[in-house]
């Protein structure tokens, strides 16, 4: 049977105290939903459903371009029973159906399948234990046969049921046709006078059903996102499972509690992390790459064999092998360095190709530009290459040699293995191999005094 998923997102989540609606809360450089979303499509929904309410057009605008999404409006919080009520017209009539939240981001596909597969000819709930289960629902068992006879809510619960220690996740799956007919019998006569979901777990017992169970590989699975506390510490479980992950799988961390991924990080053999490093976008790294400390790299590509030294920020650049960038370098989007190419100290780059060996080891910022191999930026040099309206290229041919403190006017082309003296502000190409000095002369005045004080 098809797989059909419904998520329930219409919360409001004041404790969030945020004007974003809950479920676009970030956990790994993916919104909350979004998560939830991507896992229901790794379990090949053929729909998912998602339930929105309080700044549902907010929602649904962040999934603009997700054409597989269908969207189910639960205008007033009635219950999570009247909120699955509301998806109910989007979902196949002979499809299986699964329940998820959208503020719990961080449920895996392999718990789900065996939750789904639990499910075809009954009622599947997820559920999991604690010695105080505070807020939640709990599973009501048979004394004798501890099998499953009702879910009774917290603020309904008795004493007696309040110490039960297995809760309810309010992940479950059944089929569609058997979640219709019981959705169709739930009231409101509780303490919350909502329409619970839960409730459809003694009716599944009524109709003479075996409600099944199935826990999470995790706890932390199933825990939601109501604060922002919460939220922080579903990001450092995140970050902490994909770390583990990685060093299974060869990365080399300094401190895999001071590493943070908000996207996808591959990586070659032999690659080292420091610490404080953030990883966004998509970021590939080559054999034997080392990060140092304090480093962000945002939609990276970096080549075998090169070192990105302390506090550099690499956003949209692409790196050749045996580079040595940092510290305190800067490559911005367009920055292409080949191999062997040397970026220094408070060394701003962007928009720019780097031919190989090419060295800026301080202060510089070369902005449109075209470099050639072997080519020395001096200390303090920049390319001027905006002229307040346009932006204008430079290019700097094989071999050149540019003193300190050059100012390259844009548009302008330095031609091969020219030198440019120190100090000099170009703004004309320069011939092939010359050296090429635009600065005044120095004079000394002999009968100089200093001046002194009047009256
Ligand atoms: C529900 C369960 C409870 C379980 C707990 C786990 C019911 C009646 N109770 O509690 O047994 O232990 O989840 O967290 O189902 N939502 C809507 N529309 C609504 C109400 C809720 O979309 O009208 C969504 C929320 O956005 C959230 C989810 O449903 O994603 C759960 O709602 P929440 O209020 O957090 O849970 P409870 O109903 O308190
Ligand atoms: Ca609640």
């Amino acid at each position: 049977m098809p797989l059909n998923v419904i998520v329930l997102a219409a919360g409001q989540g004041k404790r969030m105290h945020s004007d974003r609606p809950k479920v676009l809360h970030m956990l790994g450089g993916r919104s909350l939903l979004g998560r939830v979303v991507d896992t229901a499509r790794d379990l090949g929904a053929a729909k998912i459903v998602i339930v929105h309410g309080h700044g549902g057009e907010v929602v649904r605008a962040a999934f603009a371009g997700d054409v597989d999404l269908a969207w189910a409006e639960q205008r007033e919080q009635l219950g999570t029973g009247h909120a699955v009520l509301q998806a109910m017209p989007h979902v196949d009539k002979a499809a299986d159906v699964l329940v998820l939240y959208g503020d719990v981001p961080l449920i895996e596909a392999a718990s789900l399948r065996r939750l789904i597969e639990a499910a075809p000819t009954t009622l599947a709930v997820m559920t999991a234990y604690a010695d105080d289960a505070s807020a939640y629902g709990r599973i009501v068992r048979d004394k004798t046969t501890s099998r499953v006879l009702r879910i009774v809510e917290h603020k309904d619960a008795i004493p007696e049921e309040r110490a039960i220690k297995e809760w309810n996740t309010g992940l479950l799956a059944t089929s569609a046709a058997r979640l219709a007919g019981w959705l169709g019998r739930i009231k409101n006569t509780n303490a919350q006078k909502e329409y619970y979901l839960t409730d459809i777990i003694a009716l599944a017992v009524a109709d003479g059903l075996e409600v099944r169970t199935v826990q999470p590989a995790n706890t932390w699975e199933v825990e939601g996102v109501n604060s922002k506390r919460q939220l922080a510490e579903l990001e450092r479980v995140h970050q902490r499972a994909n770390a583990a992950a990685l060093m299974e799988a060869g990365l080399t961390l300094a401190d895999p509690a001071r590493f943070d991924v908000r996207g996808n990080l591959i990586f070659g053999r032999d690659v080292s992390i420091d610490v404080n490093c953030v990883f966004e976008g998509t970021v590939k790294l080559g054999n034997r790459v080392t990060i140092g400390p304090n480093c962000v790299l945002k939609n990276v590509s970096i080549g075998d064999d090169t070192e990105i030294n302390p506090y550099s920020l690499l956003d949209q650049a692409t790196v050749g092998a045996r580079c040595r960038v940092g510290p305190y370098a800067r490559l911005r989007p367009g920055a292409a360095l080949a191999e062997e190419v040397h970026i220094g100290n408070f060394v701003e780059v962007k928009n720019t190709k780097i031919g190989t060996g090419s060295k800026a080891n301080h202060l510089a910022y070369v902005g449109d530009s075209e470099l050639g191999s072997g080519v020395n930026i001096g200390a303090g040099t920049i390319t001027c290459n905006y002229d307040g309206v346009n932006k204008q290229r430079t290019v700097i041919e094989d071999d050149v040699f540019v003193g300190s403190n050059a100012t390259l006017v844009a548009p302008v082309r330095i031609a091969k293995g020219s030198y440019i003296g120190a100090g000099s502000t170009i703004s004309k190409n320069t011939p092939q191999g010359q050296l090429t000095v635009a600065r005044a002369k120095q004079v000394s005045i002999p009968a100089w005094k200093p001046p002194a004080k009047k009256g």
